[in-house]
């Protein structure tokens, strides 16, 4: 057998194919993992759910410092904020991430390539690289490599004014006047990180809504909420440009037939992402993409071709690291001939903004649409000890029940901490909880968990706090 020979090749070493090389590595298997990029972990680690989520935390750190401290007795005259210095915190931590999943890939005997991998038939992948190239040879081949930024035609990237998320996490100044294209994930946060920093930020939504994949009344408030921090919404308004005039850059907008015009310095368009399987020669082996560019892969993530798999953003379903991460190890071991599964009923959605707004399973509509009966319980924060003590009274949980069987259909969550919250619910879902198992269940006291608990009492008309 040659040294290039693979029981499992991974092209992509973003959530999904690292979390895939670790697995199979565990399994006994032979990985070798294809890596273009420089550094490991791909768009999450490098560009993406890290950078973002360090840039969040400084940001609001620095508009506590300079909005809420005072009400602590804490006197902090004179703040300031150095963006070299937040930058190179971000930096910091994503070479420290990027550097453990090197060391994880050491530790489990995966050997990686650098360079650009290209199918070259089913059991082929060629390792393009700067110096010379290497054929790997692979008994399955997974393919994990990702998405990319969805770009207007009408309002190309140029890498300078009209962004994408990538250079967002990066400027080296506040911009004065920054439009972001896209009120979901990206935009809500990227949007959040630069207001706190002072940018004027107008956000331009074609939907009615921001954060248009959660429950109407959690968009509504989050709406509300972000508004006081200063963001600026234009909903149902759709970009059309962008023009010089009289040296200024100007985006153009359209709502109801009338024109808007924003004066921006930056364009964040975060309008979603698409596959990314550019130069793959997924033709080599017979692989056409979807009418969204996405690989069709079967309940097992076998694609059309014999041996080769696909897992993570180029496949359908939620673009999220973690939904990446449990079809690495499903399919990993479906490879090895075990039985791995995803349960996509419960797989949960967070926007990590301040509050973060965070789901699992159906909303009333969906849970409506799909023909349930449905009872819903509420809670707001604002009656919870510990958010009351702690400023974290902004915000609501919500349970969503089967009138029938009690059965959580889903939750959703507004709130501080609302990623974390969401966990407990999961869990219930997992094991096919009822409402009434959740509201009976001990959370300790105090703590803003005790919220989840009454949203599930109040289900059936029983929350303790509240009137
Ligand atoms: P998204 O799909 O979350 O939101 C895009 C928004 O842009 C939607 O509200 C859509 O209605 C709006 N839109 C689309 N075309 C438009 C247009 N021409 N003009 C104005 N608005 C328009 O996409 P986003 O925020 O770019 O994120 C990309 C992917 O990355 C998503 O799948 C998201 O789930 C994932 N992601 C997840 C994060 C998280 O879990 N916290 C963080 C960042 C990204």
């Amino acid at each position: 057998m040659s040294e290039n020979t693979f029981d499992l090749v991974i092209i992509g070493s973003g959530p999904g194919g690292y979390v895939a090389a670790i697995r199979g590595a565990q399994l006994g298997l032979n990985i070798a993992l294809v890596e273009k990029s420089k550094t490991l972990g791909g768009t999450c680690l490098n560009v993406g759910c890290i950078p973002s989520k360090a840039l969040l935390h400084s940001t609001e750190m620095y508009h506590f410092a300079g909005h809420g401290a005072a009400a602590h007795g804490i006197d902090l005259t004179n703040l300031s904020i150095s963006i070299d210095q937040l930058m190179a915190k971000k930096d910091k931590t994503v070479a420290q991430l990027c550097g453990g999943i090197e060391h994880l890939m050491k530790a489990n005997k995966i050997k990686v390539f650098t360079g650009l991998g290209i199918l070259e038939g089913d059991n082929k992948v060629r390792v393009r690289a700067t110096g010379e190239d290497t054929v790997l040879h692979a008994k399955h081949t997974i393919i994990a490599t990702g998405s990319a930024s969805i770009e207007l035609p009408f309002l190309p990237f140029d890498g300078d004014t009209v962004v994408s998320s990538t250079e967002a996490i990066a400027f080296d100044s506040v911009p004065k006047k920054l439009a972001v294209v896209g009120a979901g994930a990206i935009g809500l946060e990227l949007g959040s990180v630069w207001a706190r920093l002072g940018a004027e930020v107008n956000v331009i939504e074609f939907l009615p809504v921001i954060a248009p994949t959660f429950d109407k009344d959690v968009s509504k408030m989050a709406e509300r909420l972000f508004k006081k921090q200063g963001l600026n919404f234009y909903l149902k308004t759709k970009v059309t440009g962008l023009k010089k005039s009289k040296g200024k850059q100007i985006l153009t907008a359209e709502k109801a037939g009338e024109v808007i015009e924003f004066e921006v310095d930056k364009v964040l368009v975060a309008v979603g992402r698409k596959p990314y399987t550019d130069g793959l020669g997924l033709e080599t082996v017979g692989i056409e993409t979807d009418d969204k560019g996405r690989i069709p892969v079967d309940a097992h993530y076998k694609t059309s071709a014999a041996s080769v798999y696909a897992i993570g953003d180029v496949i359908p379903g939620p673009m999220l690291a973690h939904k990446a991460e449990e079809e690495a190890v499903a399919c990993v071991e479906r490879i090895a001939g075990q039985a791995g599964h995803v349960n996509y009923d419960v797989i949960p959605n967070v926007i990590y903004t301040e509050p973060e707004i965070a789901s699992v399973g159906l909303g009333v509509a969906d849970a409506k649409a799909a023909g349930y009966e449905t009872k819903v319980g509420k809670f707001n924060f604002a009656g919870n000890g510990r958010a009351i003590a702690t400023d974290a009274t902004d915000g609501f949980a919500k349970v969503i029940a089967d009138q029938k069987t009690d059965r959580i259909l889903g939750v959703q969550v507004i709130a501080k901490g609302a990623s974390e919250l969401i966990a407990s619910a999961v869990a219930h879902m997992e094991y096919g909880g009822s409402a009434e198992d959740l509201a009976r269940t001990v959370h300790a006291h105090p703590t803003v968990s005790e919220a989840i608990k009454e949203a599930a009492l109040a289900v059936d008309g029983n929350a303790l706090h509240s009137v």
